[in-house]
């Protein structure tokens, strides 16, 4: 059996706190001027001490639901693409599931960085087209700000917190996921060295700030300028459509200028992209999902409209979507 899939129903939670890049200035020593322009971003929201990653992805997932009409009991499976879960075990995925009343679902988190909620899209899509799962709830959440280095100005000023959350399910024939790419390669240049099995927590790796977010952002702008144009064109081709047949393109909001990059790269002008990096920073796995969430609100989502997906993050790992907006 085979079966179009698409995305149901969105839903976005950031938290309610702000920091601007002039805060950041006086946290460390950085400039509004350095950021915007190194970045595009402009301000970041941060969660509050009570909230953890489980409680933005919850607030998503309500959110997404209602958009769907589906009720949490309809739910087969919760996947959660996050980098920053409540804890190393159990799955936030877990979590939101049992918070939510899904109780005839599964849950499993799935970690591949910022590319999160694109690798989640492709195992859901794939697990309703067979017809394992007819509904399947996914999330990107992250608290990022809770395993950053303060100290650190080449980290710190970069990422948000935020949740993004979609239902996915059958569509009308012709519409929904038209091509998929992923790929990883295992480069090391954006990790969280501490609290795992290499170097499991200790008084040396807190002292060494081991938990915290350590990037090299140089080799990763190099890798993510050249991997967002080849996976979304590895996507296009699949799906038989060439870029001038794409109505927007949402790319993962790291830095504005590697999202102009990968728009030059498919020729699409900047009015065909999604941009919010200069309101909520790099929030990983989440970001993906917001700007959709977004866009959907804004009524910049038609039904019929070619759009495609495309991340990139930890691991290193890429993937890109096309979908035909079935809503
Ligand atoms: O989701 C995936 C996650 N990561 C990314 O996508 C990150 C990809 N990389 C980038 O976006 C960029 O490489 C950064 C924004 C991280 C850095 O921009 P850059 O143009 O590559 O700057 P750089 O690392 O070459 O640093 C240039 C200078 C350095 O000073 P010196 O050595 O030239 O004196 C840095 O120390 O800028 C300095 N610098 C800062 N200055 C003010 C680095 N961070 C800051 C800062 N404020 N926050």
């Amino acid at each position: 059996m085979t079966r179009a899939v698409g995305i149901l129903g969105l839903g976005h939670y950031v938290p309610e706190k702000i920091i601007t890049n002039t805060d950041m200035e006086k946290i460390v020593e950085t400039s509004d001027e350095w950021i915007t322009e190194r970045t595009g971003i402009k301000q970041r929201h941060i969660a509050a001490p009570e909230e953890a990653t489980s409680d933005l992805a919850y607030n998503a997932a309500v959110e997404a639901l209602k958009d769907a009409g589906v009720a949490p009991e309809e739910l087969d499976l919760v996947i959660v693409g996050t980098a920053s879960s409540d804890y190393i075990f159990p799955s936030t995925a877990c979590l939101v599931q049992a918070r939510l009343g899904a109780k005839n679902a599964a849950a499993f988190d799935l970690a591949a960085g910022c590319s999160g909620f694109v690798y989640s899209l492709a195992v859901a899509s794939q697990m309703v087209k067979s017809g394992l799962y007819n509904k399947i709830l996914i999330i990107g959440a992250e608290t990022l700000s809770r395993i950053m280095n303060w100290t650190d100005r080449n980290t710190c000023v970069l990422f948000g917190d935020g949740a993004g959350a979609a239902v996915v399910g059958e569509v009308e024939e012709g519409y929904g996921v038209l091509g998929i790419d992923m790929g990883a390669d295992g480069g090391k240049f954006l990790l969280q060295p501490a609290g795992g099995s290499r170097n499991p927590a200790s008084e040396e790796t807190v002292a060494a700030k081991g938990h915290t977010i350590h990037m090299n952002g140089q080799e990763v702008f190099k890798f993510a300028i050249q991997i967002m144009g080849k996976t979304a064109k590895r996507a296009l081709a699949k799906a038989n459509m060439k870029p001038e047949e794409l109505d927007m393109l949402f790319p993962h909001q790291a830095n504005y200028r590697i999202i102009t990059s990968a728009a030059k790269r498919l020729k699409m002008p900047m009015d065909k992209v999604w941009v919010n990096v200069d309101k909520y920073a790099n929030t990983s796995a989440a970001s993906i999902p917001i700007a959709l969430c977004e866009a959907q609100k804004a009524g910049a989502l038609k039904k019929g409209d070619n759009i495609i997906l495309d991340g990139f993050g930890a691991g290193l790992t890429w993937a890109a979507i096309v979908l035909k907006w079935s809503k």
